[in-house]
Parts: structure tokens; sequence; C-alpha cells
């Protein structure tokens, strides 16, 4: 069969024309701001590339191919630098952020699918965090994805019919549809104005319902906000901006109010997770309990709840991910065992948002994997991230993307079969500002028949 056959590989790799996987060597395409190197033992062809240090650095490749059809894409790199991310950006257009994680060996890693027209196309390897080695990309024709197999049962056996109802919900449209959804109320508004079509999910924060904020000053109506948001027949989304208990810096560069940075405390979660008699243990658990009269708040108004803490936290820069992965996974294990055992909280449908395998709490606290992403001009289908999460629990939970900057190209969506459920775009600039998204693109979007709406989801509980 001669279904694959990028004709540029003959020229590189003789022989190749019946492979299904090709390899393009990085030394052979054309560089911007980069150079060849040898002096890294162990890469393929005859150099690899280093000198990504500026934003416009960049490899790019020229593909022929003689059918439009899904490749997937790895890059064969190395990473003394430490954990990078590179940006592949298929004909110009947007781009996959890929996490390059550190390494001293060459490494094959995943980096998503590209689309390639029939013809002549650019892939090309963008800076971004630059700092790190490439030897190669290679190609091979995308297999054709199975049926999910997702589970929509709560892991919380007592979960109420609200939220057993909004996880069967997504898991209806799951891969036939995206929602949309908007964090922050103005910027909802602003959406509905300028746009002309209503989110069907609000994202929200428990941010300011905490002690540690509110006894300097905070106070929020995020929970009276959904309330009235979900009596319009709208979907919530809860995340935590957990400012720690204890340990703020409160100075002029480290402010209280920005607590839950782990630049902005010494509060460290492995010596508060040590015993459960400590003082610090004792104030993370007031806080949940907190927590936890505002998520009854929203159960007794029977609103169900895609509640994410402990988000983005393999990032490191929120307190609870800076200690590494086993104090966060326990701390969600904790949350978890709270809310539901001690506090019976039972509208949650419970959302993990870190993407590393090592930072996987457990299938039985999970109900929908999800990962943050903001790359800017980005409208791209985010495929990479979402194939490593559908790789994190072998397709058993639904995936969101339930944060991002850009917002992704519907088409490409579909294309790429990027099964997002939903997404949340960020508040402010990110959705306002234009250069994020433009208003123009953002009215595309909320057009496209891919695309739920508020108006479009009226009745969802009754749907499944
Ligand atoms: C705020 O406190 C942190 C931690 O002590 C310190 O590193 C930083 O320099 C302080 N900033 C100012 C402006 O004092
Ligand atoms: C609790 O955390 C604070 C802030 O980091 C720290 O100063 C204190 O020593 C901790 N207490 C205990 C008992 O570990
Ligand atoms: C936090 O505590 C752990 C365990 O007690 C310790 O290994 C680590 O160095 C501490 N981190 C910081 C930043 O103090
Ligand atoms: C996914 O499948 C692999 C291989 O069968 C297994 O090692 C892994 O534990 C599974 N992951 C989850 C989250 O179930």
């Amino acid at each position: 069969m001669v279904s694959l056959t990028l004709l540029n590989a003959l020229a590189v790799c003789a022989g190749l024309a019946n492979a299904q996987t090709t390899t393009l060597q990085a030394e052979s395409a054309t560089l911007s701001g980069v150079t060849v190197a040898t002096a890294v033992a162990g890469y393929s062809g005859t150099g690899y590339i280093e000198g990504f240090d500026t934003s416009t650095d960049a490899i790019k490749f020229t593909v022929n191919a003689i059918t439009s059809q899904l490749y997937d894409l790895k890059i064969i790199y190395n990473g003394p630098y430490g954990d990078k991310y590179t940006s592949v950006v298929l004909n110009g257009a947007g781009g996959s952020q890929v996490s390059l994680p550190a390494t001293t060996a060459w490494t094959t890693v995943p980096a998503g699918q590209v689309l390639p027209n029939a013809g002549s196309n650019t892939i090309e390897i963008q800076n971004n965090w630059g700092w790190y080695l490439i030897d190669a990309i290679t190609l091979s024709p995308s297999a054709k994805r199975g049926p999910h197999q997702i589970t929509t049962t709560p892991v919380n056996p007592k979960a109420n019919t609200g939220a057993k109802t909004l996880l069967k919900y997504l898991g209806s449209i799951y891969g036939k549809n995206i929602l949309s959804g908007q964090q922050d109320q103005a910027s909802l508004d602003w959406v509905t104005t300028n746009v002309g079509k209503t989110p069907a999910i609000l994202g929200s924060d428990l941010m300011d319902y905490t002690e540690s904020r509110i006894s300097r000053g905070a106070s929020s109506t995020d929970v009276d906000k959904a309330i009235a948001f979900a009596a319009k027949g709208g979907i919530i989304a809860f995340c935590w901006h957990w400012g720690a208990p204890v340990g703020l810096y409160d100075n002029s560069s480290q402010p209280w109010y920005s607590g839950f940075y782990t630049a902005a405390t010494d509060f460290n979660i492995s010596t508060a997770l040590a015993d459960t008699s400590n003082a610090n243990y004792t104030l993370l658990i007031k806080d949940i309990d907190t927590i936890a009269l505002q998520l009854k708040k929203l159960e007794s108004a029977g609103v169900p709840v895609l509640f994410r803490p402990l988000h983005e936290a393999e990032g490191g820069w929120f307190w609870w991910g800076a200690q590494g992965p086993e104090p966060a996974k326990k701390l969600y294990r904790i949350l978890f065992d709270r809310l539901t055992n001690h506090h019976g909280i039972n509208n949650l449908v419970w959302m993990w948002n870190s993407v590393a395998a090592s930072w996987y709490p457990g299938n039985d606290v999970v109900d929908i994997v999800s990962a943050d992403t903001y790359s800017q001009g980005d409208h791209g289908p985010i495929s990479a991230t979402y194939n490593n999460l559908l790789a994190l629990t072998n397709d058993t939970k639904i995936i969101a993307a339930a944060e991002i900057g850009s917002v992704m190209d519907p088409a490409q969506l579909q294309a790429y079969q990027a099964d997002w459920v939903y997404f949340c775009v960020w508040s402010g600039d990110f959705i306002s500002g234009g250069s994020w998204n433009s208003l123009d693109l953002l009215k595309s979007v909320y057009s496209s028949d891919y695309v739920l709406t508020l108006d479009e989801i009226q009745g969802w509980k009754n749907r499944t």
C-alpha cells in the first residue's frame, strides 16, 4: 500500500516509500537561528539541532503528502536543561504545545497529530521555552480510533441525581460536540453582549471564601452567581485558587492575594501532611470545611458542580504542587474523603487537572481528566495534550479543556478527533482583549454547530 509516502522522505531516507513511519532529520530541514551540532552522541542521521534560545528560532520541515490524512507526530529530542516546552506548527497556522521533559538521553516523545494537505506542507518546531536539542521528527499514519471506553458513573457511590445526570449528559455529547465555557460572570456577560451567544458553562472560583483571604478583606459572590446561572439552565464549574492558610509573605512583590502561588508563601505541603495532628494539617482541614459550606449551598440549590481542586498541580507554581506529585495526590484524596464521606457532599463531579501519569491520584477518585493550556494565537486542537490524557486513563474518563487562552477551531477539533468535552476560556483579556481571540473568530466558533451554547443545552437534565 502506498497510503503514506511523504515524498521528501525518499530523499532523506531512501527505501521508505512503503514504510509506515517516515523519519525526517532536523539537520536536513530549513534552520532559523539554530545550528547543527554533533557533540552529544546517540543522535540519528548526521547531527542534531541546538541553539533554541530566542522566540524566533525554528526548524522548518517541508513535507509532501499524497493525500490529506492524519499522522501521529513524534519528536526525538534531548533535554539536558530541564523540563521544557516546544511548539509544533503545521502550515504556519497555530500550533500544538508539546512537553519535552528533562532527559539526558535521546528520547522519542509523542507530539500529537498533524493533518497535512495533499501537496506541500511545512511543519515547524518553534522555540517556545527553548533550551532543548532536536534530532528528528517521525510521522506515521494515525490508527483509526475506536469508540471511547469512558465510564459515566460517578466515582462517589453516593453521587446525587444532579451529579449523575451531569456526567451522563457529558458522556452523551462526548465526541459529538463541545460545550462552550467562560470563566467569570463578567467575562461571560461580555461574550453574551459582544459575541451574541451565551456560553453553556460558567467557570467560577472558590478563591475568596477561605479564612486567609476573608480576614484580609476579600469577599465573593461566585456561589450566588453560579446558582443564578444554573437556574438559567447552565452548567457550573468551580476551581479553587486556594490561598495557603499560613505563611504568606504578604509584601509588595508577593502580596497576600497571590497566596496560592508557591512564590508567595513558605507554606510546605509536605510537612503539613506529614502527620494529622500538626497545626498546619488542621488548618488545611479547616479550609476544606469552609469550602464545604459553599459546596453545600450549591447542593441545596440543586446545582451539580464540575469541581476541579488542586488544579495545574504538576506545574509546581501553586503551593499544592510545589513538593512534587505525592503530597498533591495525597491532599486531593484527603479533599475527596473529607467532602464526600465526612460532609456527605454529593453534587460534585470530580475533575483532575494534571496530565502526567505520576501525578494521577487514581481512577477511584476522578470522574473527568483535564488540562489547562495557554498558547497565545494557537487555535489548533491541542491534540498532543488530548492524546496524553487519553493515554492517562486508557480512554476511560471524559476529557476537558478546563482553562484555555486561545479558543480552538471547531473544524480542527473534529478533523483531529480531539474530543474535548468542553472548553473554558479564562477571564478578562483572554476573552475580550482581542489578542488571544479576535471577536470575529469568537463569533465563528460560537456559531459552529459543533459548539454548544446555553440556548442549545436547555433541558440537558432531561436529555440523558
Ligand atoms: C517578599 O518576601 C519574600 C520572602 O521572604 C522575599 O523573597 C521578597 O524579596 C520579599 N519582597 C519584598 C519586596 O520585600
Ligand atoms: C506551619 O506553616 C508555617 C508557614 O509555612 C510555618 O511557619 C510553621 O512552622 C508550620 N507549622 C508546623 C507545625 O509545621
Ligand atoms: C518541605 O518539606 C519537605 C519535607 O519535610 C522538605 O524535604 C522540603 O525541603 C521542604 N521544602 C521547602 C521548600 O522548604
Ligand atoms: C492503562 O493501561 C496500561 C496498560 O494496560 C496500564 O499499565 C495502566 O495502569 C492503565 N492506566 C490506568 C489509569 O488504568
